[in-house]
């Protein structure tokens, strides 16, 4: 594990690194409650969309854990309840519904028939659902081994390490399995405006472990193709849909556009738990929407005029065919992805039981 946890259940609350305060200061929340979690993951203390996914699991067991429910089934409704009030903390990150539909479905059980069979089930999926996400990523690292030359640089966006899963990470988990295998990787570290995970949380990861990188703005990554020269892009993603068009953090869309223009392979790290089969392509994945502040301010400091008009869509999508490879921690699926996709899914669902 790394010694920094994103998020973790302790004496029955949920413990989380406040992201936010991130690279100066190290502090943790004790959340209490599902509504605690939900505004937290809305206000964005976690992110990252594995991340989320645990979180709002752990946000069922906190509402199971206070909920006065005597019945099982008075129970099974506050949960519905909590649940849905999770589920709308944030829209793009498919993790957060598949998360909460793991608990929900779990805790259908008509076999499940006390409140405290229900308490103690609810909170042994979350702890599941948590333990899943670092096997699956250190799997997804190690799969990626033969996409990374042995010297080689790369560009990644926003952050994808231990801070956006609950360890390891996925993008990034590439990045370091490549290095744990004593491939040599530079890191060319987009900032990522408007919040700056890349500059705060991603160059602070990887100086933690001690992998060479750079940060750049977001612009600059089709000079450093044109002048540094460029091996691989890889990126996480919040969701992919079914024919491989995917959602990540904004800039991704243009970072991939100037890839292709340069020949320059890209990749997408995608958990199974972001594949989101029920969505034909990348029109009907919903798209976040955040506040105009994010834009208009850097920091306390306001840098557009009074009443500049700004849109804030805090992700795009990438159409599959500048894609060239997603990798899942069942293996590579390579295009045709509707039928690739499919395959690695149905894997991960059997190997799930
Ligand atoms: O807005 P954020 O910081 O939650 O966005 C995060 C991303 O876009 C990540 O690339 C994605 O969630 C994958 S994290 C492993």
């Amino acid at each position: 594990m790394s010694t920094y946890a994103s998020i973790e259940w302790k004496n029955g609350v949920v413990r989380m690194l406040d992201q936010r305060l991130l690279p100066h200061r190290t502090a943790y929340l004790e959340l209490t409650d599902e509504h605690a979690v939900a505004a937290a993951i809305r206000d964005m203390v976690i992110r990252g969309a594995p991340a989320i996914g645990a979180a709002a699991a752990y946000g069922l067991a906190l509402a199971a854990a206070r909920s006065g429910a005597a019945e099982p089934e008075t129970l099974r409704a506050d949960l519905a309840t909590a649940a849905a009030a999770l589920r709308a903390a944030r829209p793009t990150a498919v993790n957060l519904s598949w998360a909460l539909n793991r608990v929900l479905a779990r805790l259908a059980d008509p076999a499940l028939s006390t409140v405290e069979e229900l308490r103690a089930v609810a909170l042994a999926q979350a702890h599941a659902i948590a333990e899943e996400d670092v096997r699956t990523n250190r799997r997804l690292g190690l799969n990626a081994l033969p996409l990374v030359p042995d010297k080689a640089n790369i560009v990644h966006h926003c952050n994808t390490g231990a801070l956006a899963t609950v360890d390891y990470g996925t993008a990034l988990g590439v990045i370091r399995a490549a290095h744990e295998h004593h491939k040599q990787v530079h890191v060319f570290v987009d900032e990522t405006r408007p919040r700056l995970q890349g500059a705060r949380l991603t160059a602070w990861e990887l100086s933690r472990l001690g992998v060479p990188h750079t940060v750049i703005v977001d612009g600059a990554s089709g000079h450093i193709m044109r002048t540094v020269g460029v091996d691989l892009c890889v990126v996480g993603c919040d969701r992919v849909a079914a024919n491989g068009d995917t959602a990540n953090k904004i800039g991704t869309y243009n970072l991939a556009l100037v890839a292709c223009a340069h020949g320059v392979p890209f990749y997408v790290a995608a958990p199974t738990s972001t594949i989101d089969l029920s969505i034909a392509d990348g029109d009907a994945i919903p798209i976040e929407e955040r506040a105009a502040g994010e834009v208009t301010h850097v920091g306390e400091e306001q840098v557009t005029p009074d009443g500049a008009r700004v849109a804030n869509p805090a992700f795009d999508v990438t159409p599959a065919r500048y894609i060239t490879a997603i990798i899942t921690e069942m293996g590579i699926a390579y295009p045709p992805y509707r039928e690739s996709l499919a395959a690695l899914v149905e894997q991960a669902n059997q190997g799930r039981g």
